[in-house]
């Protein structure tokens, strides 16, 4: 892949990289689709990165959906679908890591230890073997798009982070390769979560600032559930995480939950 990459660019061509974990849906699409757009050479990477999922997590029940991945990327007309093994990102003796401290220790980082780590080392890898110009991160995963761009500044990457906005179902759910974990009933227990969010909106559009409130009347919402067992709701700004305590535009209104054995993450921008 490396190789490859390294022969477009000595072509001038531009590279996009689109990072995945593959069992593809609609918001990874939208990453391709812009990918397509922007760059001369799109690359897609598939791999389920074992070192950002926690011991008690899901890495072995986690969604592989090859053949379809597959498939998608053809019709999206992606070029390359790199698609290593873990021997090959992982080989014996591998012990280098990347960590963006404090970003990765908050929110959904308090929850998961080492997650973000994980996130930050395989996406530096990607970036060495892909050599992108470009590469695209959805707002779903809205501190992962935080702590990635402090990466690449911080490292002096040459890639440009691109993020792109939140694709969700017609009933609100935010896409996720999660979301099959979910039974009928679940699901329709998971819309508190994005319905919580539009209660957020709407309180600051008619003028409250206070982020107790906020946070406390989408408590109040999500309570009325008992399904959903919420982990965070955190108002803070959009760089450092810093909660807030008077939210402010550009601020950013993020939760977690569990419903039923499935974590779900949502926000929104304000
Ligand atoms: P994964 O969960 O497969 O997501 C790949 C990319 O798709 C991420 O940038 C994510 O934010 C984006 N995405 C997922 N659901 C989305 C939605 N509903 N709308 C818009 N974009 C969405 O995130 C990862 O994989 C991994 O952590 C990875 C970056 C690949 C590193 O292993």
């Amino acid at each position: 892949m490396q190789s490859t990459a390294l022969r477009f660019k000595a072509e001038g061509k531009t590279i996009g990289l689109v990072p995945t974990m593959g069992a593809l849906h609609e918001g990874h699409l939208s990453l391709i689709r812009k990918a397509r757009i922007d760059a001369n050479i799109v690359v897609v990477s598939i791999f389920v990165n074992p070192i950002q999922f926690g011991p008690a997590e899901d890495l072995q029940k986690y969604p592989r959906k090859l053949v379809t991945d597959l498939d998608l990327c053809e019709k999206e007309r992606a070029d390359f679908v790199f698609i290593p093994t873990e021997e090959e990102m992982y080989p014996k003796g591998f012990t280098t890591t990347v960590e963006v401290k404090g970003l990765s220790d908050v929110l959904c980082g308090a929850y998961r230890p080492g997650h973000f780590k994980g996130v930050t080392t395989v996406v530096s890898k990607l970036f060495n073997i892909a050599q992108p110009d470009l590469a695209y991160f959805g707002q779903k995963d809205a501190q992962q798009t935080i702590i990635i761009k402090r990466m690449a500044a911080d490292l002096n990457m040459k890639t440009n982070i691109v993020v792109l906005p939140i694709v969700r179902d017609t009933d609100g759910l935010a896409m996720s390769s999660r979301n099959v974990y979910l039974s009928q009933e679940e699901r329709k227990t998971a819309l508190v979560l994005p319905k919580s969010l539009k209660v957020a909106e709407s309180l600051i559009r008619s003028g409250e600032r206070r982020a107790e409130v906020i946070k406390g009347r989408m408590m109040q919402l999500i309570q009325t559930r008992p399904g959903v067992r919420l982990e965070y709701i955190a108002v803070c700004d959009s760089e450092q995480l810093q909660e807030r305590e008077t939210v402010q535009p550009g601020d950013l209104i993020a939760l977690a939950a569990w419903v039923g054995k499935t974590r779900l993450i949502d926000n929104v921008i304000v």
